[in-house]
């Protein structure tokens, strides 16, 4: 994946990621026609079957008729402008929009050919299946070991104290933290620094053996060394796992994922792999957002 990656990185990433200020959806000229993504969106391997995937807040529409596949051990980044629906569409992959009263999601979404949104559905299970990352590193107020024990336990994952130690170390060794913190587990978290924060809670979340990870942003708090280690990390856990990564630097997108979505405005515009994404896009408007032109 790094060397497919690294022309990439180097001839069609113009920006500089650091000051790189976040384009704004704004209105556009070009035609999206409802529904039709261009590019690869469907998998002959497909972990998650999203179809006419529809998401009010109250009256307003923020996701509109997308379909798409997400297949088993890919990574998929999600890219586009500030408020074009990544998060929104994210969120309905393992419920989180649940927590949102005013939201409602419409459509068919199925997590190995199950109804996500099934009202029979154990939503407590399904966000084991489907673990999320968020973009601020939210460590709980307790020490390192109950961070990452959190889960197994409720989840009834570790009869005896030895196996949920091993589940401990073994998630922060996955999460590249152990040889950091081996000898301050019973430390609080919150003492930290952000990036092993962040990195806390990827091995919280993949304690629980989760067959999906979400991450929204996961390296926004970060500095260049804390994401280099969390970028390696996502390369790692990408043979375990199937891992959806929304991210606003288009370098990250193509050092970390095989494929690439680009969103617009509610809409699903283009999903191809990620090198042919930022070498050469299908859509104008991918084309327009990866070299930082819009309109
Ligand atoms: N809790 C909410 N209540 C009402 N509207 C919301 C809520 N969350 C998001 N929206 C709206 O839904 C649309 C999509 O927002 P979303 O946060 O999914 O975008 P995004 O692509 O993740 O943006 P960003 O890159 O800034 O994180 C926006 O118009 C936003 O204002
Ligand atoms: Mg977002």
């Amino acid at each position: 994946m790094n060397t497919m990656n690294s022309s990439i990185t180097s001839e069609a990433s113009p920006q500089d990621e650091a000051t790189v200020p976040v384009p704004e959806s704004k209105p556009t000229d070009t035609v999206i026609e409802e529904g039709k993504t261009v590019g690869k969106p469907y998998s002959d391997d497909a972990k998650f079957k999203l179809r006419d995937v529809e998401v009010f807040y109250g009256e307003s529409r923020a996701i509109k008729k997308i379909s798409l596949d997400i297949a088993r051990n890919e990574v998929i980044a999600f890219i586009g402008p500030s408020g074009c629906g990544k998060s929104t569409f994210l969120r309905c992959l393992n419920r989180m929009n649940d927590s949102i009263d005013i939201c409602r999601v419409k459509g068919s979404l199925q997590l190995d050919d199950q109804d996500i949104y099934d009202s029979k559905r154990d939503v407590v299970e399904l966000r084991a299946r489907v673990g999320m990352v968020f973009q601020k590193p939210n460590p709980f107020p307790k020490s390192i070991y109950d961070n990452v024990a959190y889960g197994p336990r409720i989840h009834g994952l570790a009869n005896r104290k030895s196996d949920l130690d091993e589940i401990v170390e073994n998630s922060l060794r996955k999460a590249g933290l152990w040889e950091e913190v081996k000898d301050r587990l019973d430390a609080t978290a919150t003492g930290m620094s952000g990036g092993q924060q962040q990195r806390l809670c990827i091995a919280r979340a993949i304690a629980v053996s989760p067959e999906v990870v979400l991450m929204d942003e996961p390296c926004s708090a970060l500095d260049p060394i804390a994401t280099a280690k969390v970028e390696e990390l996502i390369a790692e856990l990408s043979e375990s796992y199937t891992i959806v990564i929304v991210t606003h630097s288009m370098q990250q997108a193509a050092r970390v994922s095989h494929r690439t979505a680009y969103f617009h405005l509610g809409h699903l515009v283009e999903v191809n792999e990620t090198n042919k994404v930022f070498t050469s896009p299908e859509h104008e408007l991918t084309e327009s957002y990866i070299t930082g032109r819009f309109g």
